[in-house]
């Protein structure tokens, strides 16, 4: 019985696959190598021993499943695959909810016809729109999302939700991230965005190895303690084994059920770049610079519904976090 993981050769998929094959999962990968390489396939491979079966195709296409389900015995899905940048789904808005809603109602039909109904999802805490105040809570009201990806995000769990209805012998898992950072231990594998980098870590490693000049910090007229933007970054690694947790949970019963993968603490974005001085020995080159549009002030979890159900907590503190994005960045400055 194997995990299928869509987008498995990306950044959260290819330590998430780490951890399923150090828990004796089989693992299969789908992926269309949108925005990774299967470089990272291959060192993951490296990484633990094990053989990944790897399928490079894209989650739209209807006939990539006969041959992925019926090659396979797949037990449980992990799905991943789907364009995440927020600034560029304001400019694609169809090219997102073509590749992240059509291609997940694709793979939803493909599980439905070949009797495979368990699945864990790649939500994001983006779901919880403007107006709730953090530590944000599993039941706390969703929507308001402020761009298309994080409306695909939402659709797509209501579109989960409307199956389980339908059908209670599904087994869906939603889990609801907040900033993933960090890397794996080894430096090896790590986060490779293309471009630009949108996201806060990316761009302070890239400064740090001389790739980018300048962070711009997004604002210092916040209400947090130091004025810059609050957020709850986990560790990949603690994000993977979560993962771990969930697939245990949905291929041991059915039912519908929503989680918060974070650490349940805030850390303001001068924090972040202090910590990753300090971790790296290299001083980051900022500037502050006027807010950007769509952020909010504060966002982090309450993490208690993971610790109480999937017996799951964020071990590793930032400290760590910026150590393995730096081993990682510093090892790899150009990225697989
Ligand atoms: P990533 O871009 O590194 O990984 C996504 C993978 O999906 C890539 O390998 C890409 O090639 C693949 N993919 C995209 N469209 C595809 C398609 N049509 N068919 C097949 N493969 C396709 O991103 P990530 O950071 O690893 O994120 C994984 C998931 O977690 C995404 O769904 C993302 O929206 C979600 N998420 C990420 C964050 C974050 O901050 N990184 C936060 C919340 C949620
Ligand atoms: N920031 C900067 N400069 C940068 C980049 C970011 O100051 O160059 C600041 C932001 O203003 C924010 C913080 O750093 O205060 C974190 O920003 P990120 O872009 O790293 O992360 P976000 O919290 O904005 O969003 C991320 C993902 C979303 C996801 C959300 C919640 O990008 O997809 O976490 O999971 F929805």
């Amino acid at each position: 019985m194997a995990i299928l993981v869509t987008g498995g050769a990306g950044y959260i998929g290819s330590h998430t696959c780490v951890e399923l094959l150090n828990a004796g999962k089989e693992v299969v990968i789908m992926d269309n190598l949108s925005n990774s390489s299967e470089e990272s396939v291959r060192r993951v491979e490296k990484l633990t021993g094990k053989q990944i079966k790897f399928y490079c195709e894209d989650i739209r296409d209807e006939k990539a499943y006969d041959k992925i389900f019926s090659e396979n015995d797949i037990e449980a899905v992990i799905h991943f695959a789907g364009l995440k940048a927020v600034g560029e789904s304001c400019r694609k808005p169809i090219e997102y909810y073509d590749n992240n809603i059509g291609g997940s109602v694709k793979l939803f039909e493909a599980m439905k016809k070949y009797g495979c109904k368990k699945i864990v999802f790649s939500s994001s805490a983006t779901v919880y729109g403007m107006n709730n105040i953090s530590p944000l809570r599993e039941d706390m009201q969703t929507g308001g999302t402020t761009n298309p990806y994080g409306t695909t995000k939402l659709f797509i769990e209501r579109i989960l939700s409307d199956i389980y209805d339908s059908d209670n012998e599904w087994s869906v898992i939603l889990l609801r991230y907040f900033n993933p950072i960090g890397a794996h231990k080894s430096g090896i594998i790590g986060e490779n965005p293309k471009g630009i980098p949108n996201n806060l870590m990316p761009y302070i490693s890239q400064v740090a190895v001389g790739r980018l000049p300048c962070l711009s910090v997004f604002g210092d007229d916040y209400d947090t303690p130091d004025g810059t933007g609050v957020r709850d970054y986990i560790h990949v690694v603690d994000l993977a084994l979560g993962h771990v947790k969930a697939v245990e949970k949905a291929s041991a019963e059915s039912g519908l059920h929503v989680y918060n993968l974070g650490t349940g603490h805030g850390v303001s974005v001068l924090e972040l770049v202090k910590a990753f001085e300090k971790a790296s020995g290299v001083t980051i080159n900022y500037k502050i610079a006027p807010r950007r549009d769509g952020d909010v002030a504060v966002c982090y979890a309450d993490a208690s519904k993971a610790l109480r159900e999937l017996s799951w907590k964020a071990e590793r503190d930032v400290e760590e976090m910026c150590e393995d994005s730096w081993r990682w960045q510093s090892q790899n400055p150009e990225g697989f």
